[in-house]
C-alpha cells in the first residue's frame, strides 16, 4: 500500500493515477474540502484528513509500505510553510517510521540547499531533507525544478491574448520538468535500487532561458509573443507595500522572489544520470505542452 499526500495537487493526482494504472493499492490523503471524486473512481482508497493534525497522519500511515510526500503550501491553499511544508512532513516521517514504512519519497525543491533565507518553503524543505536523511528510513529525496503543468493555464491564456508576463531577468535558466516524468520517477524511486537513500535533482530534458518559454508558446499557437517584462524591483515594491498590511503575504512572496531571481536548472550530466537510473528519456517542455494542449 502506498500513501500519497497532496493527492489532489498537480503532482499528487499524477502519482495516484500512475499507481492505479499499475494496479498498486493507494491511499490518497485528501482534505474534505478538496475535489477527490476522480481519485476514488480510479480505485484509490480516500483518507480524509488534515495534515495539520498529527493523529490523522499517524492513522493514515497504518498498514502502509511506501509514503510519497507530495503536499505543499501555496498561495491558493493559504497553508503556512511552517505548518504544511515543515511540520506536516516531520510528523509524516515520524509516523512512517513508527508504522514500519519501507521507503519514504519526499518531493523537495531544486535549490533547497542554497540557503535562501527569505524563502520559507525552501527553508522548510531543507530542514525536512535533513530530518529524513537522519531518520533511519529508506528514502529518496527528489528536488524538482518548476513543473510543466504550471504552464498549461499560461499557455491557454497566451493562445487568447499572445501576451506573456515575464518578471525579472529573461536570460535566467530553468529546466522545467514534465510533471508526468516526475510522477514516474517518484513512483519508481521505491523500487529502483540506485535511488535508495539518494537526493536527486530532477529537471526536464533542456535548460531553457526564461524568454524561450513564450517563444515555445508562439511556435505552438503560431503566434508572435508579446513579452511584458517588468523588473524584479516591481515585485519588491509590491512586497514592501504588502508588508504594511499583511506580513504573511509579504513572507509568501519571498519564496516567489527567490524563484524569479535565481536559476533552477539541471546539468546535462544530472539529466543523463536520471535517464540511466530510471531508464527513460526526460521529455522536453515543447513536447509536453503539445501533448497536453492537443496541438
Ligand atoms: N509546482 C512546482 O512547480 C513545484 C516545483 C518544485 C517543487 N514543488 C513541490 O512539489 C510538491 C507538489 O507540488 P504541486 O504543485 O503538485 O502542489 P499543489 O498543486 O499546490 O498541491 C498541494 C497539495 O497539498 C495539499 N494540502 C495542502 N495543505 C494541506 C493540509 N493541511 N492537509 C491536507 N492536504 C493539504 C493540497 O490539498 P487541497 O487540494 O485540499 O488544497 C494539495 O493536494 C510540493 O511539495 C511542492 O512544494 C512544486
Amino acid at each position: 500500500m502506498f500513501l500519497v499526500t497532496g493527492a489532489t495537487g498537480g503532482l499528487g493526482r499524477k502519482i495516484v493515477s500512475l499507481l492505479r494504472q499499475r494496479g498498486q493499492a493507494v491511499r490518497a490523503f485528501v482534505r474534505l474540502t478538496s475535489r477527490y471524486g476522480d481519485l476514488e473512481q480510479r480505485g484509490a482508497e480516500v483518507f480524509i484528513g488534515d495534515l495539520q493534525q498529527e493523529r490523522e497522519i499517524q492513522k493514515a500511515c497504518q498498514g502502509v509500505q511506501y509514503v510519497i510526500s507530495a503536499h505543499g503550501s501555496n498561495e491558493f491553499n493559504r497553508g503556512k510553510p511552517e505548518a504544511i511544508d515543515y511540520r506536516a512532513n516531520i510528523d509524516l516521517i515520524d509516523a512512517a517510521k513508527a508504522a514500519g514504512v519501507q521507503h519514504f519519497v519526499f518531493i523537495s525543491v531544486l535549490g533547497a540547499d542554497r540557503g535562501y533565507e527569505d524563502a520559507p518553503v525552501f527553508k522548510a524543505k531543507w530542514a525536512v531533507e535533513q530530518y529524513l536523511r537522519a531518520s533511519g528510513l529508506n528514502y529518496t529525496i527528489l528536488r524538482p525544478s518548476g513543473f510543466s503543468s504550471n504552464l498549461l493555464p499560461l499557455a491557454e491564456r497566451f493562445e487568447q491574448t499572445g501576451i506573456y508576463l515575464l518578471i525579472g531577468d529573461a536570460k535566467i535558466r530553468t529546466s522545467i520538468v514534465s510533471t508526468d516524468d516526475l510522477a514516474r520517477i517518484a513512483v519508481d524511486s521505491v523500487a529502483v535500487e540506485g535511488a535508495r537513500n539518494q537526493t536527486l535533482s530532477v529537471g526536464g530534458a533542456q535548460a531553457l532561458t526564461r524568454d524561450e518559454i513564450p517563444r515555445i508558446f508562439g511556435r505552438i499557437f503560431n503566434r508572435e509573443p508579446l513579452i511584458i517584462n517588468p523588473p524584479l524591483a516591481a515585485l519588491d515594491a509590491v512586497r514592501a507595500l504588502l508588508g504594511v498590511v499583511s506580513p504573511d503575504s509579504r513572507q509568501a512572496l519571498g519564496t516567489l522572489r527567490s524563484l524569479l531571481a535565481n536559476e533552477f536548472f539541471c546539468t546535462p550530466s544530472e539529466i543523463q544520470h536520471l535517464e540511466t537510473l530510471f531508464n527513460f528519456k526526460m521529455e522536453t517542455l515543447e513536447s509536453y505542452l503539445r501533448r497536453h494542449l492537443s496541438v
